[in-house]
């Protein structure tokens, strides 16, 4: 029997940032400051003031999508450039800029998804209460986040609230929420992420209460994990690590509250999470139209590395990514297309919800030398090995799948602020400490999108 693989029409192809590794202008049209604006560069790092400039040079970097053929581009609205100080009035100069850069995709057959929160706290309100350790924030991300809704609902179809929700849920928490105390304790731990499903929960029914065509999603960092021997301790700790940082998250993304075994593990260790009888309704009501999530690389769990009485959400603290079976990036990042096809075909039999990939890639360090293309075949190697591993999960599998988004195809800092670890098809001159001109060059792996994503994909 042959299969068919032919993409469907409305598939989406595109490019995924936020705003702090993308945008620049940190001081621009009364911006406010975030916690990243702060932070201050490094010998081997750079700062967040600058990084690829595109609140200048949008129009640019969208004829270059355009030109591979994308018809969807990943987006942040920064919390700060619309709401100075987290809490306090609107700063219509910071709407003026997302209705050029939303106007400019729409003109260009871009469709925008919008992402509300990437990491990038107010300033204010870390210092103020802690970021999401406080249930005063949540109130204030609602009324950013339903302020930005309502801009944009005429123009902007696919919505997620938290980029890699599952952090919140891990020792990450501590350096994404805004949080300021030193206690990093399990307490805090679980009482900012039960804040980030309920912020979650009520952006979600406001747009499924006031916009019925518009689609919300939960989002999440897969690394999925695989036990390092046949012992039944190393199957165990996977799948408990896989119910605290997965399941139990996916299961709020579609209302069924709190997954048994993580209850069961705040109520037998006493963990206050702020927990109100109220928020039990707000989370049941809660339903994604689709959910997407990052994907990277895959990692390895040896139970005996575990100390006892460990916090289940702290086992990937003790994986490793040594992995007879796969090659990995200069950074050490598993390169494993198989283990990306398990996520998408898991996550589609387990929830039947549309699954949506959106943020892909692999980071290798490059240097432009003013005259040559850069041969990046490692990453188109990398990019077409994942597409044809999602194909397979939607052709042999059946999962079903919008589309597939690739990580800062247009180079931008990596998360570390180190702008040498590279993910683009275009890359970008400048370095960690001198930003040169700036300027747009196409690497190979641009040519080769723009023949896959013209063919819609098909071809693969
Ligand atoms: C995701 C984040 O975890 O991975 C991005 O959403 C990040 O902010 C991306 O840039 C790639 O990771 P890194 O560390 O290589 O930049």
């Amino acid at each position: 029997m042959t299969t068919n693989r032919k993409m469907p029409k409305t598939f989406y192809w595109g490019n995924s940032v936020s705003s702090m590794q993308t945008e620049g202008a940190w001081q621009a049209d009364n911006k406010g400051l975030s916690v990243y604006d702060v932070r201050p560069a490094t010998e081997s790092t750079t700062d967040w003031h600058d990084a690829i400039d595109e609140f200048n040079r949008y129009e640019e970097d969208l004829d270059l999508m355009q030109s591979m053929h994308m018809n969807m581009y990943r987006i942040q609205i920064s919390w700060s450039r619309i709401v100075p100080d987290g809490d306090g009035a609107i700063n219509e100069q910071g709407f003026a800029y997302y209705d050029r850069l939303v106007n400019a995709m729409l003109a260009r057959g871009i469709e925008p998804m919008i992402c509300l929160y990437h990491f990038d706290m107010p300033l204010a309100l870390a210092e103020k209460q802690s970021g999401f350790l406080s249930r005063d924030t949540v109130a204030a991300f609602f009324r950013f986040g339903k302020a930005v809704i309502d801009h944009f609902a005429d123009r902007v179809k696919y919505w997620i609230t938290f980029n890699e929700h599952n952090l919140y849920f891990t020792d990450e928490v501590f350096h994404i929420s805004g949080y300021t105390e030193t206690e990093q304790s399990v307490d805090h731990m679980y009482t900012i992420f039960h804040h980030t499903m309920l912020a979650h929960a009520q952006i979600t029914k406001y747009i499924h209460d006031t916009y019925s065509e518009l689609k919300i999603g939960g989002m999440l960092a897969y690394t999925p994990i695989y036990p390092a021997t046949e012992s039944p301790a190393d199957a165990f700790a996977v799948r408990k690590q896989n119910e605290f940082t997965y399941e139990n998250i996916n299961s709020l993304f579609v209302g069924n509250a709190y997954s048994p075994e993580v209850a069961q593990y705040i109520d037998t260790h006493d963990i206050d999470l702020d927990w109100q009888p109220a928020d039990a309704d707000l989370l049941a009501a809660t339903y994604a139209d689709f959910l997407s999530f990052s994907y990277y690389r895959t990692m390895v769990l040896d139970a005996r590395r575990i100390p006892a009485n460990e916090v289940p959400n702290r086992f990937m603290n003790h994986s490793t990514a040594e992995n007879q079976f796969l090659e990995h990036s200069e950074w050490g990042w598993n390169i494993d297309p198989l283990g990306f096809r398990n996520v998408i075909t898991d996550l589609y039999n387990r929830y039947r919800v549309p699954v949506f990939p959106i943020e892909n890639g692999i980071g290798i360090k490059e240097v432009w030398d003013g005259e040559h293309e850069i041969q990046d075949d490692l990453r188109i190697q990398y990019h077409e090995k994942h597409i044809k591993a999602m194909k397979d999960a939607m052709f042999i599998d059946g999962a079903k799948v919008l589309g597939y988004l690739g990580w800062g195809l247009i180079d931008i800092p990596s998360s570390h602020a180190d702008v040498e670890k590279r993910y683009g098809a275009v890359y970008v001159n400048r370095t960690n400490h001198n930003l040169k001109d700036l300027k747009r060059v196409p690497k190979k792996s641009f040519y080769w999108f723009q023949n896959i994503l013209g063919q819609n994909g098909d071809t693969l």
